[in-house]
């Protein structure tokens, strides 16, 4: 019997491709540039599944084009590359790769804010310039992190990793999220319910860790920023457009913040030529989750979402599972 066809849009990792290719008739994209729409969209066409990266929209288009399709799988947790309900008006399950990554892009989180606030890039520049003159009391002045106020907007699986980590530096945690979190959750992570605006007025960092949603577009805007502390920091590793990046870049500009650290942008991978220049902001290529380990994980995990159709079962992490109806064999 023929196998099922899945087109990946990466050669993923040896462990991911195990499973993909005892299930399917594989066919990796491997060049070094990723995969035009063109090429994408044709390469489809004859799939019954497809693996992708958040670089790759699945959408009307893509779901008119490719009639055999039956499961998407997107190697991210974030899945605003995939129009849902238009997967699920083509019978087409949707799936991301939850909880595999958040330790992983706390960390990344942390490692921004840390940064920023120790003005750790600035140093590396500097060092390597070989013009560092040796110690002086003034040089690189950063701000202190240890016992100032967190602001987490969004505190769901990531956002609540990054607070806990705040506990080692006895910091006071502020979150704003949809709905407000247990009480035995809130105790646990030592962390204090407030309306978003609190959140921005109150911290001394704000970072961010919401889904971009219509809802989420642009959540920091001028305004936003405005309610921040002028010696406030936002860091964000959500995605690129839950931040206004002229409206962040002016409010650097005026001083209303103290500075920001992004790993993503709004027209990825151009980045906004008004921040490039600036020595208040750290930029990170997208890496919140990039670890061998969590990279690997995800892989398997988008693997084991697309293959598990074909071996009678409903992928684990279906974002449209109800909607589908989809339900385990009995
Ligand atoms: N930089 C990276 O590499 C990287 C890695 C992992 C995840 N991400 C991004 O992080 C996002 C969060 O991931 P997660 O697994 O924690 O998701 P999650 O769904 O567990 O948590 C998101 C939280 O945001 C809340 N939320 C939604 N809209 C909000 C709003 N307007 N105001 C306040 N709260 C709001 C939700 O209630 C939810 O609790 C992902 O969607 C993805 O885009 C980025």
């Amino acid at each position: 019997m023929s196998k099922p066809k899945v087109l990946v849009t990466r050669p993923l990792f040896p462990e991911a491709r195990a499973i993909l290719d005892e299930t399917f008739d594989v066919e990796y994209w491997k060049r070094p540039e990723r995969i035009d729409r063109a090429e994408l969209l044709e390469r489809v066409t004859d799939k019954d599944a497809l693996v992708c990266l958040l670089t790759e929209k699945v959408d009307e288009e893509l779901l008119s084009a490719a009639t055999k399709l039956r499961v998407a799988a997107t190697v991210s947790v974030g899945y605003d590359n995939i129009d849902v309900a238009a997967c699920t008006r083509h019978k087409v399950i949707a799936a991301n790769t939850p909880g595999v990554l958040d330790e992983t892009t706390a960390d990344f989180a942390w490692t921004l804010l840390m940064a920023v606030s120790r003005r750790l890039i600035e140093g590396d520049a500097w060092m390597r310039t070989g013009a560092w003159p040796g110690w002086d009391l003034d040089q690189l002045l950063g701000s202190d992190v240890f016992g100032k106020t967190l602001g987490i907007v969004g505190f769901g699986r990531i956002g609540q990793r990054v607070a806990r980590r705040a506990q080692g530096f006895q910091m006071r945690v502020l979150y704003c999220n949809t709905k407000r979190v247990p009480l035995d959750v809130e105790r646990e992570l030592a962390a204090e319910f407030a309306s978003m605006d609190e959140v921005l007025e109150r911290s001394d960092f704000v970072t961010l860790h919401v889904p971009l949603r219509p809802a989420t577009r642009h959540l920091i805007s001028t305004d936003a920023l405005g309610k921040m502390k002028r010696t406030g920091y936002l860091i964000n590793t959500s995605r690129g457009p839950v931040v206004d990046e002229s409206a962040l870049a002016t409010a650097l500009e005026q001083k209303r913040i103290a500075g920001a650290a992004l790993d993503v942008f709004e027209r990825e991978p151009q980045v906004l030529p008004a921040l490039l220049g600036r020595k208040d902001v750290v930029l990170a290529p997208h890496i919140g989750s990039a670890t061998i380990e969590t990279r690997t994980k995800m892989a398997v995990m988008a693997a084991t979402n697309a293959a598990a159709l074909f071996q009678g079962h409903p992928p684990p992490n279906a974002l449209n599972a109800s909607e589908l109806d989809l339900r385990e064999p009995s």
